[in-house]
């Protein structure tokens, strides 16, 4: 399907500004504008579902759409809200396998389509563009990393506040002078044995639990706050 010069307009401006694309020059653009298509969906319309074995690459022109993990009773998990000028679609294009999630349109919107044959003969011609497209991976992986780690860093925290509480009853609940609980010092390796976690991690939450004065290290013990122990307490 031929664009009309309105489209062809529209998709030349966003390219220059989608990473994957930038480092074409205006001729490229030129050219590579006619291998696009135009679809359009409704506010929750699916564009693709999770496993679907389309591979297009999809820049958003207009809209917004949510990416997103479905479980089997349906619930909905977002991984990703983009905007316009953000691209979706990259993992089965690159790879060739089913959609890692599916995509749904937040509002009205209006994509820019290319077929994964026509993008894989784009970066023979322009390598420079697969360079630009891992650097927008890279980041979006980054994003993902830190989600997870403040994830995991969660319930490992509360995993971690939990045997302390359960500390404090076990040695009988004695108080210092400032009423904070006291409790014998262990290893951050013995504690994290004891939880089912990394030694690094429980030495990053006891780091910023012992800057928010809720559990210091003091010589032989561990000082526990009493805000924390009674948060905890209430929570059971
Ligand atoms: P693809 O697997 O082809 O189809 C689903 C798309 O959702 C995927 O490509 C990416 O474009 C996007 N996607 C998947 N996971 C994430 C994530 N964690 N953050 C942002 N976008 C994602």
């Amino acid at each position: 399907m031929i664009l009309k010069e309105k489209e062809r307009l529209l998709v030349a401006g966003f390219l220059k500004r989608v990473p994957a694309f930038r480092s074409l020059s205006d001729r490229r653009i030129e050219q590579i504008v006619d291998d696009f298509t135009i679809r359009t969906f409704h506010a929750g319309e699916t564009v693709f579902f999770q496993t679907d074995k389309s591979t297009d690459l999809y820049i958003i022109l207009e809209g917004s759409v949510k990416v997103i993990l479905l479980s089997e009773e349906g619930e909905e998990f977002v991984l990703a809200d983009l905007q316009q000028g953000d691209f979706f679609g990259e993992m089965s294009l690159i790879d060739g396998n089913p959609r890692s999630a599916s995509v749904i349109a937040d509002e009205d919107s209006t994509f820019a389509v290319l077929e994964r044959s026509r993008f894989l003969d784009a970066i023979k011609q322009d390598p420079e563009m697969a360079i630009d497209l891992m650097k927008s991976l890279v980041q979006r992986l980054r994003k993902a990393t830190e989600r997870e780690e403040s994830l995991a860093f969660l319930a490992v925290r509360q995993r971690l506040v939990r045997l302390f509480v359960r500390l404090v009853k076990e040695e009988g609940m004695k108080k210092d002078a400032a009423g904070y609980h006291v409790v014998r010092k262990r290893t951050h390796k013995e504690i994290a044995e004891r939880i089912g976690a990394s030694r690094e991690s429980i030495s990053k939450i006891l780091k910023r639990l012992s800057s928010d004065g809720m559990i210091i290290e003091d010589g032989d013990d561990f000082l526990i706050s009493p805000a924390l122990f009674e948060e905890m307490e209430g929570r059971g």
